[in-house]
């Protein structure tokens, strides 16, 4: 990729902290990382690592107790409501629990339709938003007819997830992340899911930051990869680099979790050396 080297998202010295005195916890530790433009990253680490609330504060949920973050090389403002709207067309997030996602009270043809509508696309004719509603929903192998009138919490696990790759589809966001996407579905569905991750990266040339337990999963689908531990980023360089050679003990750790890999990973070092 021609732009491979600018970066998409940035953060420097970012920092949070919950609470105070004895309740005081430092999830996220002067972390640094430069996530480049249309690469595939993952951030592995430990349950309580910090994952969740890193990912909260680049969407701008959560506070940041200290540091700052880069959008497009620009420090990022979204001081007011109207620049918190504008920043959100660029990145979008898939979480852990997709029903955290959605309003419940609001219909599936609702939600979709508010995607139009976020991208400006309000007053394009009724056939028009009907079109493009339909071709999102057979992106990821929902039928339309069968959503309309559903409201979310009508969905399984696996439909809502694939709902919100629909999403993902009608916002064309510049970044994406995903909070463990796979975490509600068997493991067919799962490649499924990453599979249409990766193809929407290829079509839109968004960047995508996924954020799992699951080392193999990093390895399988990233670019670069970033380890966590205790709030921060311990290691990180190209997939290759810190899976197939962790410098430290702890990704070593996260490596010997995940067994099966590890033993194929285990020969291709064996047959390397
Ligand atoms: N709103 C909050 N108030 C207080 N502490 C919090 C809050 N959210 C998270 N924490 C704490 O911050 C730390 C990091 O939590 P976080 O959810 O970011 O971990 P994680 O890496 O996403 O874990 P998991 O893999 O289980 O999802 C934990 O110790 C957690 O208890
Ligand atoms: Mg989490």
């Amino acid at each position: 990729m021609n732009d491979a080297n600018k970066s998409c998202l940035k953060g420097v010295g970012l920092t949070k902290i919950f609470g105070l005195g004895k309740q005081r916890c430092l999830a996220v530790d002067h972390v640094d990382f430069d996530f480049k433009e249309g690469e595939i990253i993952s951030i592995v680490g430990e349950s309580g690592s910090g994952k969740t609330t890193l990912a909260k504060m680049l969407l701008g949920l959560i506070s940041i107790t200290e540091g700052d973050i880069y959008f497009e090389g620009v420090k990022r403002d979204i001081s007011s409501q109207r620049k918190k709207k504008e920043y959100w067309k660029n990145i979008q997030a898939i979480f852990q629990d997709p029903y955290s996602s959605y309003n419940i009270f609001r219909k599936i043809d609702t939600v979709l339709l508010d995607c139009l509508v976020m991208r400006g696309q309000k007053d394009l004719p009724a056939e028009e938003k009907n079109r493009l509603i339909t071709e999102a929903c057979s992106f990821v192998n929902l039928k339309y007819e069968e959503l309309t009138n559903k409201y979310p919490f009508e969905l399984s696990g696996g439909q809502m997830q694939r709902l919100m790759i629909a999403r993902v589809f009608l916002l064309k966001p510049r970044v994406l992340l995903a909070d463990e996407p796979t975490s509600m579905i068997d493991a067919c569905s799962r490649a499924t899911i990453l599979d249409m991750l990766m193809d929407l990266r290829r079509e839109t040339g968004m960047t995508i930051v996924f954020i799992t337990h699951d080392i193999g999963l990093a390895y399988y689908v990233s670019d670069s990869v970033y380890i966590m531990e205790h709030g921060k980023l311990i290691e990180s360089g190209s997939a290759d680099e810190v899976i197939l050679n962790p410098k430290q003990a702890y990704t070593q750790r996260l490596i010997n979790d995940v067994p099966k890999i590890h033993e194929e990973w285990d020969l291709s070092t064996v047959d390397a050396r």
